[in-house]
């Protein structure tokens, strides 16, 4: 299943990094879910490779294989279970190789992981990675080896990731860990933890030093990015502890942005995920402040209706949600948005159905992420709540939010025809090699004939002549 701006070819892709001299030892490292997961991996990657191992992208090759897992919805987790599957007969093969699970299923099933898997030896937590070099030498000496501490403070802000099968043109930044909000449908807080901000010095000499390395396009990424508070450390949650000086020079999310886009001037900048609930109007005026900010909100909703909101504990209405969408249009006229949408939660009638096709249509998304409710053990909603809207009405909600948002899409698309959009080359078009890919200021992805000169990185105009549902056509003007 695809997830937010991970190609769907990625999920569960293994990447390697450059050779360098190390112990001999091969790390095959997969990811799964969101882009924190793809992020974390980096990190993950430049600890193992400090220790010496070095990546493969063959299986049959690997010391270690590492899957960085998923737990948002029960399908995530079957993917994983069947990818574990498929190693069986390799570990008979090679009995001294590891096999680890990292990430949110190592969270939420910690040592039944152990258990119910024989063929796991290693179960680590998103804010564990530090140990992995100690956990390895458990499992190197024959015993299983797991540590799903949750931390108050943990950012792994030293630790500069190894940037993993990218383009060399977009990467990832995190800013924020853990999550605060219990919504009650989602397992994150679980398996995240507490919210923490990073220290902002560090993100921008990491963003310093990825334009150095020729990196034209950042996304500061968080599960709540409006959430975003420095203040000297420690989990936001404690804020109302903090010194008066510390309340004093504290840094919002807005004041980040501003300090970003001053430090990287040339450098595009994007952020996900914002929450409507901690959405300011200060930041739809940073992204009209500085043009290097890109005119784009990744806006997640979940439903239309007030009353299914207020079951899911989103803490605003349909109301507040489309004066934000009003507000951050009248500041940024140019602006696009994205959805992300649960279809059937509990006690999801027709006419709350109804009331988020209408919302849709109201914002004019230029696109969506739509999943059917999956009941998450552990959840508020889970333990509270019956999952009782039957798998075919799911299915035919879920087809029909779907099909609108492939029309708004396309209507949204139709809008960009005829001007002339910056396009950020990254890469070259998988249905025409003669082609390039790119993406505008809101996110759209267009394709355009590739000329001389022009080459991976280059921010070129293009005029936009024609559109599918989800894709720009244009030539370079
Ligand atoms: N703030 C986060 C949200 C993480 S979950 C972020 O960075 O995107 C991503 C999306 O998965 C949510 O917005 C929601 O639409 C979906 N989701 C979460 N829990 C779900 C569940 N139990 N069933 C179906 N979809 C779910
Ligand atoms: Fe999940 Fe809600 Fe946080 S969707 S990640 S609990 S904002």
């Amino acid at each position: 299943m695809q997830e937010k701006y991970i190609d769907e070819t990625k999920q569960g892709e293994a990447f390697a990094i450059a050779e360098k001299p190390g112990n001999g030892k091969k790390l095959f490292l997969e990811s799964y879910g969101c882009q924190m997961n793809f992020s974390d991996s980096e990190i993950v990657a430049s600890i193992l490779n400090e220790q010496g191992y070095n990546t493969t992208l063959k299986v049959e090759e690997a010391d270690l294989i590492l899957l960085n897992t998923c737990s948002i919805r029960e399908k995530a987790e079957q993917t994983v279970r069947m990818r574990l599957a498929q190693f069986k007969h390799l570990k008979k093969e090679k009995p001294n190789m590891t096999v680890g699970v990292l990430g949110c299923m190592a969270e939420r099933l910690k040592t039944k992981f152990l258990d119910e898997e024989q063929l796991v030896d290693l179960v680590v937590g998103p804010d564990a990675y530090r140990d992995l070099p100690n956990l390895l030498k458990e499992t190197d000496d024959g015993r299983d080896a797991i540590n799903v501490i949750l931390s108050k403070e943990e950012t792994y802000a030293d630790i500069n990731p190894v940037r993993l099968g990218g383009n060399g043109v977009t990467a990832f930044v995190t800013i924020t860990r853990g999550c605060d909000n219990m919504c009650t449908f989602c397992v994150v807080p679980f398996t995240r933890g507490r919210e923490r901000s990073r220290d902002p010095h560090s993100i921008i000499e990491e963003c310093q030093s990825l334009w150095n390395n020729g990196y034209k396009e950042i996304t500061l990424l968080g599960q709540n990015v409006d959430s975003y508070l420095w203040y000297g450390g420690g989990p936001k949650k404690d804020f109302a502890k903090a010194s008066e000086m510390q309340k004093l020079t504290a840094i919002n999310f807005a004041q980040l942005l501003d300090m970003v886009a001053v430090a990287v001037p040339n450098m595009r900048i994007r952020f996900s995920t914002s929450n409507p609930h901690e959405m300011t109007e200060q930041v739809f005026r940073m992204i009209a402040k500085h043009d290097n900010i890109c005119n784009y909100v990744h806006l997640p909703v979940q439903s239309g209706s007030d009353r299914i909101l207020q079951l899911m504990n989103r803490q605003h209405t349909r109301q507040e949600y489309l004066d934000l969408i009003k507000k951050g249009k009248e500041i940024v006229p140019d602006i696009s948005f994205s959805q992300d949408m649960i279809i059937g939660f509990c006690t999801e009638t027709e006419e709350d159905h109804q009331l988020t096709m209408s919302l849709m249509r109201e914002v004019e998304y230029d696109y969506g992420y739509m999943f059917s409710y999956s009941t998450r053990p552990g959840t508020p909603a889970h333990k509270k709540l019956e999952d009782d809207i039957p798998a075919d009405v799911k299915q035919r909600r879920l087809a029909e939010v779907i099909a609108l948002q492939g029309e708004l899409s396309r209507k949204r698309m139709q809008g960009y025809v005829g001007r002339v959009h910056e396009i950020l080359i990254e890469g070259t078009s998988k249905k025409n090699q003669n082609q390039w890919k790119g993406r505008n200021s809101q996110n759209a992805v267009c394709v355009f004939d590739k000329l001389e000169g022009q080459k991976l990185g280059d921010i070129v105009s293009v005029f936009v002549h024609g559109n599918t549902q989800g894709t720009l056509l244009g030539e370079t003007v």
